[in-house]
């Protein structure tokens, strides 16, 4: 059942107008439809019958077209489609179904998580709900009517304004919400509930007065200051960045504690996983601080870029998420630091979406082909479309991107279009030419740029040779060459940046366009031989290979103007010891270092003209994730055992300087989560995680203090955290202390569950296997799954162990999750689809426990997974 891109059809029918209505009850809920219907006139004549989605657990209790009941001989039922043969040209087709939301476990469609009713549409949800032609071209006008009992769901909501509210004769009480927008069904939403509300107003540029309002259950109304303030940021923002002014005069958001994803943008009515909401500052680490604004941003700037104009069919998912999580990105920078959010954005591609490049499941950024589109929510479709974006930022300059992205919105407003679509806007709004850049969009795999140098003194010229190569994926044996912006500068030997001329432009930083596999830059009116520092701003989501002396990269670490390469030549110095000290870990060899890593840190500490978050970044040590990606095979004890010796060399050879660093960023102000304070706090509480590793009593005491005199999440958990990871004497009386403080906050709790999870010990496969019976953890609820099996996953040593236990039961977890809930036992797999690329006793473990599950009675989404991992 593998669906294509290149079998895509128009719809054989629109829906003009959908009217619903939502008798909500605990037991049964039926769900009324009328559908304003006809045939669609792009179809030319056409006789094909008129075939509806639907799902399990949705059961058909009346059909009728024009008001005719439908007998059963005049239409069936299969495979969940509802196949009505003989219709009208146009007709209102009105259908009654029943669903019982509190047995929904998937969270797809209607379904209860606490005591409220909520939805979930995107991507395939709605037909779990009524028979629907369930797909992004078919747009429709919703009106939707609410009935339930007033004193348990006192707050009824849905899509656009409430229009009418009144009560009915068994004494429920209705609302009626109509949304003037058309839209595609999987942005339509409901909600229902004894909930709080937070009300807000935010002017338009044009004076428009939009009521916000943020709901929660009544225990959480006090967290969600934060949230508003950065719905607000990000109005003003998409208006004065993209011209883009919000539409309709209600803005709502409401926060479910069982929710599958981060969030959704459904139409006016956008529901979000609380813990992408909540925020305080005792209850919130400053990263999730900075998580809850990016999320805000991201659903609300759907609001243009994939409610106002969609996607045609979901091959494009990239075309709303790619660009909406670009312009979350560049928000977010807007709003603290640039340099620092690349650095975070890139780390984070380079660490897992070039893994999923790499891996079973590698696919383009739109992808030809699928069979659970769930399973496409990925890294490759978000991040690396973000990337593209990105690109296409560079290649045309902001004033013409800008220009692009009117066209783009003005052009195609009310419609659900193609990636192609979104390349011809910009393509014509610039006169730049994208044909070839877009090979990117159906290409997958991490190119791998290649780069060699020569100097000629005597005329003053530099050559760059490239050489861009992509490695085979699966069902993709041959690579085009892509369109690969590389930014470049130049730096003299002392670190001064030199101006150098190529194809006619002088100039300190250069875009070069690679556009073939092979191909040579020549610079001229160049003084000296430079050290060329490449792929500026990561200017293209790619790897790229130039030969480095130790020396040079401490020379770019030091003096770049580019800070995002300032980073990235630290980075490399380390992976290149890392990797060193792997190779002497499987070789059974003594751990030795070179110094040049140490002097460099040394002198980046000395450096005060730096920001402290990007001392903070620099000084922090590639993590396992990424030395696994880099490596193959991959022996996770030994990357383990390197990451380790790394860290407490540099602590012992820097202890004075990591205890200085440590004193002198500990603040003693009002928490506040600005850039300023966060960098500080990440400094701080990073040199204390080095400090630790030292003998230093006064370090072991440190850490006791700040976990227990901390004001704030961050310093707490940061000191839960050393204390965990450097298997601190006191580290399991302080977790229990800790569940103990904040057995009331679940956010919290999850904070802890993962921690737990990650312990390093020998009996963390019995430890976490209790952490699932605890009464804290709960398998409906997606955070408190993720929190546990996520945690053990990054528990190298307990997840690796030879004997195959940490597979078998994330195995058993799996199976356990594949009928309750798809989606979740799909993401738990990720884990195991890295299986070719271990060392060989543990492949071989990994691919039996994947055999096994594959032996199971398995969801479309887990036998997706699986399936192509195996193949
Ligand atoms: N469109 C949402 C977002 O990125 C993601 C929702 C996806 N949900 C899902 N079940 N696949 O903001
Ligand atoms: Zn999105």
């Amino acid at each position: 059942s593998t669906i294509y891109l290149k079998d895509y059809k128009v719809p054989p029918f629109l829906i003009d107008k959908t009217e619903l209505t939502f008798d909500l009850d605990e037991a049964t809920t039926i769900v009324t439809s009328r559908l304003h219907m006809r045939r669609n006139p792009a179809c030319g004549k056409s006789t094909v019958p008129l075939t509806l989605d639907g799902g399990e657990g949705v059961k058909l209790i009346g059909l009728a077209m024009d008001d005719y009941t439908l007998p059963p001989e005049e239409y069936r039922i299969s495979e969940n489609k509802l196949i009505i043969t003989a219709t009208a040209d146009q007709f209102v087709l009105t259908c009654e179904t029943l669903i019982e939301p509190q047995n929904n476990t998937s969270l797809e469609g209607l379904y209860r998580s606490s005591s409220m009713f909520c939805t979930q549409c995107e991507a395939e949800g709605f037909r779990h709900i009524t028979y629907y032609l369930d797909r992004p071209d078919v747009m429709s006008v919703f009106t939707t009517t609410i009935i339930a009992d007033a004193d348990r769901y006192p707050v009824m909501l849905s899509n656009g304004n409430e229009v009418e509210r009144g009560k009915t004769e068994e004494g429920k009480t209705f609302v009626v919400w109509n949304d003037p927008f058309p839209k595609p069904a999987y942005l339509f939403a409901l909600v229902a509930g004894d909930l709080a509300v937070k009300n807000d107003i935010f002017t338009t540029q044009n004076k428009r007065d939009v009521k916000l309002q943020i709901f929660t259950e009544t225990h959480n109304i006090d967290k969600v200051d934060y949230a508003m303030e950065a719905l607000k940021r990000s109005m003003r923002w998409d208006e004065e960045a993209y011209g883009r002014e919000y539409d309709l005069d209600i803005f709502m958001i409401v926060a479910v504690d069982d929710f599958n994803m981060g969030a959704m943008e459904n139409k006016g009515l956008n529901i979000f996983n609380s813990s992408c909401l909540l925020a305080s500052p005792e209850t919130t680490t400053d990263d999730s601080y900075l998580r809850v604004e990016a999320i805000v941003a991201h659903e609300y700037f759907h609001n243009w870029s994939g409610n106002r104009v969609t996607c045609r069919d979901w091959f494009q998912l990239s075309l709303k998420e790619g660009f909406t999580v670009f312009r979350d990105q560049t928000f977010s920078a807007d709003m603290h630091s640039e340099t620092v959010k690349r650095v975070e954005d890139v780390s984070f591609l380079r660490t897992a979406q070039f893994a999923e490049d790499a891996g079973p499941m590698a696919h383009p950024v739109r992808p030809a082909s699928f069979i659970e589109i769930s399973n496409f929510y990925t890294l490759t479709v978000y991040e690396k479309g973000a990337e593209i974006v990105r690109m296409i930022h560079t290649l045309l300059g902001a004033e013409k991107f800008r220009a692009g992205s009117d066209l783009y919105f003005e052009r195609h407003d009310g419609q659900a279009v193609t990636c192609d679509d979104f390349v011809s806007a910009m393509e014509d709004a610039s006169g730049v030419d994208l044909t070839q850049f877009k090979r990117w969009y159906s290409q997958a795999g991490t190119p791998v740029v290649s780069v060699t140098d020569e100097f000629d003194a005597a005329s003053g010229t530099y050559r760059l040779t490239m050489k861009q190569e992509t490695p085979v994926t699966p069902n993709q044996p041959t690579k085009l060459a892509l369109h690969i912006p590389v930014r470049v500068g130049l730096l003299d030997q002392s670190g001064n940046e030199l101006s150098a001329t190529l194809d006619g432009t002088t100039a300190e930083d250069h875009v070069l366009h690679l556009t073939s596999s092979e191909q040579v830059f020549e610079f001229s009116g160049v003084t000296a031989r430079p050290i060329p520092s490449l792929l500026r701003g990561f200017s293209a989501p790619v790897k790229l290979h130039y030969d480095y002396t130790p020396a040079n990269l401490l020379l770019l670490m030091s003096s770049d103007s580019d800070g995002f390469n300032r980073w990235s030549s630290a980075q490399q110095l380390a992976v290149n010891e890392l990797q060193a000290l792997i190779g002497q870990a499987i070789a059974g060899e003594t751990l030795s270092i070179d110094s040049q890593l140490i002097d460099g840190f040394k002198a980046l500490i000395g450096d005060c003209n730096l920001d402290p978050a990007m001392v903070a970044l620099i000084l922090t040590l590639p993590s396992q994730a990424y030395l696994s990606e880099l490596a193959n095979p991959i022996y996770p004890a030994a990357i383990k055992q390197a990451r380790h010796y790394l860290k407490t060399q540099l602590a012992n050879a820097l202890s004075g300087e990591f205890e200085s660093l440590y004193t002198n960023n500990k603040s003693q102000g009002v928490y506040q989560a600005n850039a300023e304070d966060i960098a500080c706090r990440s400094l701080k509480n990073l040199a204390l995680s080095y400090w630790v590793e030292t003998d230093s009593e006064a370090a072991q005491q440190a850490v006791v203090q700040q976990f227990e005199f901390a004001n704030n999440m961050t310093d707490q958990f940061s000191a839960l955290s050393i204390a965990v990871h450097s298997q601190h004497e006191k580290a399991a009386d302080m977790l229990a202390v800790f569940y103990d403080q904040w057995k009331n906050e679940p956010l919290v709790v999850n904070k802890w569950l993962m921690l737990s999870a990650g312990q390093e010990s020998d009996d963390a496969l019995i430890i976490v296997k209790g952490l699932m019976e605890h009464p804290a953890f709960d398998l409906k609820n997606p955070n408190k799954v993720r929190s546990v099996l996520g945690g053990f996953g990054q528990n190298m040593a307990a997840f690796h162990k030879e004997d195959g236990s940490g597979y078998r039961f994330l195995a058993d977890q799996i199976i356990l999750l594949n009928k309750r809930n798809p989606q979740i036992a799909s993401r738990l797999c990720t884990p195991l689809t890295r299986w070719k690329k271990m060392q060989p006793e543990l492949s071989e473990k990994m691919k039996s426990e994947l055999e096994r599950i594959l032996a199971e009675d398995l969801s479309k989404d887990v036998y997706e997974v699986i399936s192509k991992c195996l193949a």
